[in-house]
């Protein structure tokens, strides 16, 4: 017999995941009931509802998709997009390029445009290709874990309502670390996950959808045999193609009908819910507030050890900070010793930043004080191992100034 699994402790300081909230851990060890209980189905309806105040919308279609958030930006764009419809992807790191390739995968025309990893766009950018490429939809990331940027998104759904073009977002890791107002910014379809900010791990992904998205999904819809009954009429556009990410019908499993599609995930759906509710609880201002705050602290403990942070610093998500591994320093061996000697995780970077940059995050759970602080100590005595010049102390103690002034 093989012994079980058992965790090794853990602070998971990277771009997630993170350590989930016990209370999340708690709630998914729930017995599992019948997916069509009412009590199970309660359980959906509220998920739904924590939901549309965890994304800032009125949304009825707000709901779960059993998947890691990648499944749900493929759910999102499979339903949205035939082949041969115009996406317009403006791309600013590694999950810009994911949105690019999931489209082309559905058969869409896909137009990218890049800015130099690090930056954001200006909307005037995207507003200007929008002219040129007339798209069907857009679809962006709002904060990009691989170059650690937030693109402010104020603007963008404005423009795309203009031109009558739909707006996709994926905001996995920035949804609860950072400002999202699905409705104020009129975002037509917005994706996120688990394992970031919002406290737990990866594996279901929370989706909203706006009412023009519903429509042009609506259209689509055809009941799969064997549960089709004769009063469902099939949409004139042509069927999704894809079983497991027909948004059609996933959404029927979701609304009254309750129509058959997969069998849900409970014990995800028990864990969702229970992000959502701790979320709620604290309150949406103060969560961004917490991550905020942790972020800054984290970053001038950086600085203040003698690090340069990477990117463009005013549009850094609260929630992860990049940090060049300085010169003369193998940027392998400090992870190895942060996650071997202090059993802290700090993450690597993709691409072109891989051996470049460190990618550290404070997010959900671990956007605390007595995180940050433990990761700077510890991130010193690598640093030191490595002959890194810095002021011992140094970082810590940038971080609790930041802390100090925030508690007065
Ligand atoms: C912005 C963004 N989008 C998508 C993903 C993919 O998420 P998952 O690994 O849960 O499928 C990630 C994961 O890091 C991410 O940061």
């Amino acid at each position: 017999m093989t012994s079980p699994f058992l965790p090794p402790p853990r602070m998971l300081m990277g771009p997630g995941p993170i350590d989930a909230d016990p209370r999340v851990l708690r709630a998914m060890s729930g017995q599992l009931i019948g997916q069509f209980d009412p009590q199970m189905t309660a359980c959906m309806d509220q998920t739904m509802a924590l939901y549309r105040q965890v994304f800032c919308t009125a949304n009825q279609w707000t709901f779960l998709i059993d998947s890691t958030s990648r499944g749900a930006i493929e759910a999102s764009l499979v339903s949205l997009l035939e082949p041969g419809d115009t996406v317009l992807v403006p791309s600013f790191g590694r999950f810009g390029h994911l949105l690019t390739e999931i489209a082309s995968r559905c058969g869409a025309e896909v137009e990218a445009i890049h800015v130099p990893w690090g930056s954001v766009f200006d909307p005037q950018q995207i507003a200007d290709a929008i002219r040129t490429v007339r798209p069907k939809v857009v679809a962006i990331v709002q904060g990009d874990t691989s170059t650690t940027m937030l693109q402010p998104l104020e603007d963008i759904g404005k423009i795309c309502r203009d031109a009558g073009v739909l707006l996709y977002c994926d905001a996995t890791a920035s949804i609860g670390g950072n400002p999202l107002h699905t409705d104020e910014w009129q975002l037509d379809v917005v994706t996120v996950g688990l394992q970031k900010c919002l406290c737990g791990p990866s594996g279901s992904a929370p989706i909203t959808i706006g009412e023009r998205a519903v429509e042009v999904i609506e259209a689509r819809r055809h009941v799969e045999a064997g549960i089709r009954a004769e009063y469902h009429v099939n949409g004139q556009g042509p069927r999704i193609a894809s079983n497991y990410f027909d948004l059609a019908m996933i959404m029927d499993y979701w609304g009254p009908e309750r129509l058959n599609h997969h069998t849900e995930a409970t014990s995800m759906l028990y864990g969702s819910l229970e992000c959502a509710r701790i979320l709620i609880e604290e309150g949406l201002d103060a969560a961004i507030s917490r991550h905020a705050l942790n972020g800054q602290a984290l970053a001038e403990g950086l600085l203040a050890m003698n690090l340069k942070l990477y990117g463009t610093q005013a549009n850094r998500m609260h929630n992860v900070v990049g940090v060049y591994i300085p010169e003369g320093v193998t940027g392998d061996a400090v992870r190895h010793s942060m996650l071997h000697d202090y059993g802290i995780e700090i993450g690597t970077a993709f691409g072109p930043l891989d051996g470049v940059i460190w990618r550290i995050g404070t997010m959900g759970y671990n956007a605390r004080p007595d995180a940050v602080l433990k990761t700077l100590a510890c991130l010193e005595q690598c640093l030191l191992s490595e002959k890194h010049a810095l002021t011992s102390g140094a970082g810590a103690a940038a971080a609790k100034s930041i802390y100090a002034s925030a508690a007065q």
